[in-house]
């Protein structure tokens, strides 16, 4: 139905050239991926498109990101949570893959799969597979996020609103090249207890309040690593033979969102991965060349959990109107989301970094009360449009957002489930964004179920 494949991708049956020195016939790169992103600031709907299209993908994979996510599918009525586990998971015809992208809160991992394990979901771990080479999040990075937090209102007056899951510091530890990896827990265990209680004491240093239970800790990640050792596989090699072995469909579900990207989103108001495309190559060890479908997700409003400029939030009645009849509240923390109408400044410049093939729009049938809606289609500066999305953050709290006002459709669309069924004003609102933006909406979201999605083509 929509995960676009076709035999002539995948002919190549070849080994690696350095095994055999035998080139591969050029343009013969293997099996497409396809890639689900986050257009806005996170809570797209990702979760949704990713059940919609996992219902017929061999693989599903996470290639960034870690708990901080909470990805939502609704499916025969019973609503599942989704964190670090690929939504696919679901689907228990697919494998699911952790790629070494993503940073693992173990204890996190296991609570989430015995919850939904408990909810029906059997099976689960024997359909998981977790990349060596994913770094590991302990329970002190958790903490020290926390205290991040306290220190950042302390000095700088505000925080970022971090989930608290030890997401920021996980990477740092990454980035220092003192973090600790999957391979590193399933090796020799003395080497890594010694290195994990260098990172411990690395971080109290830092943090003279952090006390940490160092044999309790190794006691419990001891346990952990022989409930995951079955799972763990070499990503890339595992990645390297589903691309290039019999035709498979993989499907890559991004975390986060093209705002929280730590490079092109809101810094420092940000996550700590690259949720835009490049996230998936790195993240997996996908080429570039096996990328296909690049699938944006946006909502039909803009939401936004935690602090950072928002110029088109609505601190009004709609805003408030957004947020209940949206039930705009993060799966993760349980905080209310920030809502404002759709910014489509935000969606064009993600677009610009992730070139999408098509968007799908979700949560249409929350506009369906509105008398009318407005859509952010420019920022001013000075009284003056500027062409870019601005790098500076006191640039974007200035800016003057420019507004496309639309009149309400007053109709439920909870029932469309084609193009014809949506009333003529809402039809409007989608082809006016989709102008905009520049790139084809595939599917539109009316309501939270897998079969609530129109498909356009
Ligand atoms: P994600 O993080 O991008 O996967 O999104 P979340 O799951 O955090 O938040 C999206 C919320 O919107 C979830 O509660 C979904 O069940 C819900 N949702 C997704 N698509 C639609 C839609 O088209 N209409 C409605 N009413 N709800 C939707
Ligand atoms: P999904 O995948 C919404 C936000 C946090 C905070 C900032 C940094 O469900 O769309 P972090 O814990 O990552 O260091 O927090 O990023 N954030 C999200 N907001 N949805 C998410 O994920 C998010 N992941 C991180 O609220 O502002
Ligand atoms: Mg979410």
């Amino acid at each position: 139905m929509s995960l676009t494949w076709s035999a002539k991708d995948h002919k190549n049956t070849n080994p690696p050239p350095a095994a055999t020195g035998i080139k591969r016939p050029r343009n013969d790169n293997g099996n497409k991926v396809t890639v689900v992103l986050g257009a806005q600031w996170g809570d797209e709907g990702k979760g949704k498109v990713v059940d919609l299209l996992a219902t017929e993908a061999d693989m599903v994979c996470r290639c960034q990101g870690g708990n901080n996510a909470g990805h939502t599918v609704v499916v025969d009525g019973k609503e599942y949570d989704f964190h670090l586990l690929p939504s696919g998971i679901i689907n228990s015809k697919s494998i699911s893959l952790i790629g070494n992208g993503v940073v693992i809160h173990l204890p996190g991992l296991f609570e989430e799969g015995d919850k939904n394990d408990k909810k029906g979901l059997k099976g689960w771990d024997k359909r998981l597979i977790v990349s060596d080479r994913a770094h590991l999040v302990f329970d002190f990075h958790q903490v020290v996020d926390g205290l991040q937090e306290t220190e950042r209102q302390a000095q700088e007056g505000k925080n970022i609103g971090t989930t608290k899951k030890g997401i920021g510091p996980a990477y740092s530890s990454k980035a220092s090249r003192t973090g600790l990896r999957v391979c590193d827990l399933l090796g020799d265990f003395k080497d890594f207890s010694t290195r994990f209680k260098n990172l411990v004491r690395q971080y109290q240093s830092m943090y003279p309040s952090l006390t940490v239970d160092t044999e309790d800790q190794l006691r419990k990640l001891k346990e952990y690593a022989e409930r995951l050792r079955p799972m763990v596989r070499d990503g890339v090699y595992y990645m390297y033979e589903a691309l290039h072995g019999p035709p498979k469909k993989i499907l890559v579900e991004g975390a986060n969102a093209a705002l929280l990207d730590i490079d092109f989103g809101t810094y420092p108001f940000v996550t700590s991965s690259n949720c835009t495309v490049g996230g998936a190559c790195t993240g997996l060890g996908i080429p570039p060349a096996n990328i296909g479908d690049v699938f944006g997700v946006a909502k039909a409003y803009t939401t936004r959990v935690g602090i950072g400029a928002f110029p088109t939030e609505q601190l009004n009645a709609s805003g408030e109107l957004l947020q209940t009849r949206g039930h705009e509240i993060g799966v993760t923390t349980g905080r209310k989301r920030r809502c404002g109408w759709l910014d489509l400044v935000i969606v064009r410049y993600a677009q610009m970094i992730n070139s999408f093939t098509a968007i799908a729009l979700t949560k249409l049938d929350i506009l369906d009360v509105l008398d009318e809606i407005k859509v952010g289609v420019a920022y001013k500066l000075n009284g003056k449009r500027i062409p870019h999305f601005p790098a500076n953050m006191d640039v974007l709290h200035k800016v003057e957002v420019e507004y496309e006002t639309f009149p309400g459709w007053k109709t439920d669309t909870s029932a469309a489930r084609k193009w014809n069924d949506l009333p003529a004003k809402a039809q409007n609102y989608i082809r006016f964004i989709e102008n905009h933006i520049g790139v084809p909406i595939k599917w539109v979201g009316v309501g939270k179920s897998r079969e609530c999605m129109i498909q356009m083509f």
